[in-house]
């Protein structure tokens, strides 16, 4: 089939690639000219394990073009609309400008009997909107929301765990011919293969995706609020969210303690949430929300506060170097990132902060003037008094506690996000410190 992706962000440039890996003939378009060429070469704009092999991939199968020219979709039975919906600058709710923008100019390119596949992230109520819009070019509108992870987006994107349809009427889902059965053919493969398809209203759609990434905050959040509870009792967060994860109704995942969550999706999505939980008069649910926030936005003060006192209460002139700067691993993505801005934080307080990351420098050095950077741990921890270990990116999970030694004077390590096994680290003359969890220290005793 012959497929366009509005947005070659995160989700639109793997959107893209995976269609075309699947054998459609795919048109990518995209405001930004940089992030278009590097695209045409096949080259990944942000770091994403798997991307480049899938842009290779995509060739051959089927065929894919990046362009500026929004003209290049006129022939193409799919749109898919794939482009940002951050934060507003100055309130919670999602800033819209480049949805709007992308609708108002795809409508007079499209043509009649075409769909509009509406793949942004939106507060629930704006589909509808778009739908009235594009049906004044004889388009119908099917709302898909996206669930991939950065990091994982090209097998989330290819093996979905489950495929959502908003649709304006269920008498229109079931039409033969209609715009369902027009995606249902876009996404063949993955059909067959199993992924379970819901069709839903619009609103419901919509809905998902906010509920989806709000309660992964909330989980999130929650453990870190059990963790203040370890911290005020002498418990182990760590050995709490062990026995929690063996029960089947809890599940095993997203409660991993620590930092917090950032990026681009949960922060912005459990804003948006509450800012609509508001604007409906659905006041417990903001407030419930609300609380999950204020949870996450603690975190670094707790971690900024462990590091104060292990440098004796004083962070003013102290070296400190920070490992891991993207917002988790497998990703060089730093909005949002609690790791980054714990750095910013202790600069702030007055420390000299080096870090690093495996893929994130290039970006936090844009948005994180002020701390100066190295590109190895070594060069990183070479004159600090004190590490914290901010994402928790495997490389630095494996770091050897004598090795280290050997590198540095320090001799503590913050475990920020709660991943050291710091028995084995205090062994070897370490102090490990990880909000939730009793320190660690060589000897055994508190210090
Ligand atoms: C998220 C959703 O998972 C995905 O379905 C959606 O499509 C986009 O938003 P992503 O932003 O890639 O994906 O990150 P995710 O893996 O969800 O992690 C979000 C944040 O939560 C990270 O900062 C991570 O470090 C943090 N986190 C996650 C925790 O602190 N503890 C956990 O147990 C899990």
């Amino acid at each position: 089939m012959r497929l366009s992706v509005i947005g070659c962000g995160y989700l639109g440039a793997v959107h893209a690639a995976a269609m075309a890996s699947l054998g459609h003939e795919v048109v990518g378009v995209d405001t930004d000219s940089a992030k278009v060429e590097r695209l045409a070469r096949g080259e990944p704009p942000f770091f994403e394990p798997g991307l480049e092999a899938l842009l290779k991939r995509s060739e051959q199968n089927g065929s894919l073009e990046f362009t500026t020219d929004i003209a290049a979709i006129a022939d193409a039975e799919v749109h898919f609309i794939c482009v940002g919906t951050p934060q507003l600058p100055d309130a919670l709710g999602a800033d819209l400008t480049a949805l709007v923008g992308a609708v108002e100019a795809m409508v007079p390119v499209i043509a009649p009997g075409s769909v509009v596949v509406g793949k942004s992230t939106v507060p629930v109520g704006t589909a509808r909107r778009v739908a009235e819009r594009v049906a004044a070019a004889g388009a119908t509108l099917v709302w898909n929301p996206e669930f991939l992870r950065e990091g994982h987006a090209v097998h989330d994107t290819l093996q979905p765990d489950r495929i959502v349809y908003g649709v304006d009427t269920l008498a229109e889902a079931k039409a033969q011919g209609g715009a369902v059965g027009i995606v249902d053919g876009v996404y063949r493969t993955m059909l067959e293969g199993g992924a379970p398809r819901l069709v839903m209203s619009y609103e419901s759609a919509e809905l998902v995706k906010t509920a989806a990434n709000s309660y992964l905050a909330l989980r999130v959040s929650f453990i870190n609020a059990i963790s203040d509870l370890a911290d005020a009792s002498g418990a182990d967060v760590l050995e709490v969210a062990a026995a929690l994860r063996l029960d089947d109704r809890i599940g095993r995942l997203f409660l991993n303690p620590g930092l917090g969550f950032g990026g681009g999706c949960l922060p912005k999505d459990l804003h948006a949430l509450a800012a609509r939980a508001g604007e409906l008069g659905v006041m417990d649910t903001a407030a419930l929300l609300a609380a999950a926030n204020q949870v996450n936005e603690t975190r670094r003060p707790r971690v900024k506060a462990l590091a104060a006192r292990a440098l004796g209460g004083v962070l003013a002139g102290r070296r400190i170097a920070v490992l891991g700067l993207s917002f988790k691993p497998l990703s060089d993505d730093v909005r949002n990132s609690q790791s980054a801005l714990l750095a910013d934080d202790l600069v702030a307080a007055g420390a000299v902060v080096t870090a690093t990351d495996p893929a994130a420098v290039g970006l936090a050095r844009v948005s994180h003037p002020g701390l100066r950077y190295a590109d190895t741990v070594g060069e990183a921890v070479a004159d600090a008094e004190l590490i914290i270990l901010a994402t928790e990116w495997q490389e630095y999970r494996d770091l050897d506690p004598g090795e280290l030694a050997g590198w540095t004077r320090a001799r503590t390590l913050i475990d920020a996000r709660c991943v050291i096994d710091s028995a084995r680290w205090s062994t070897a003359g370490w102090t490990v410190l990880a909000p939730g969890r009793p320190a660690s220290v060589p000897g055994g005793s508190a210090p």
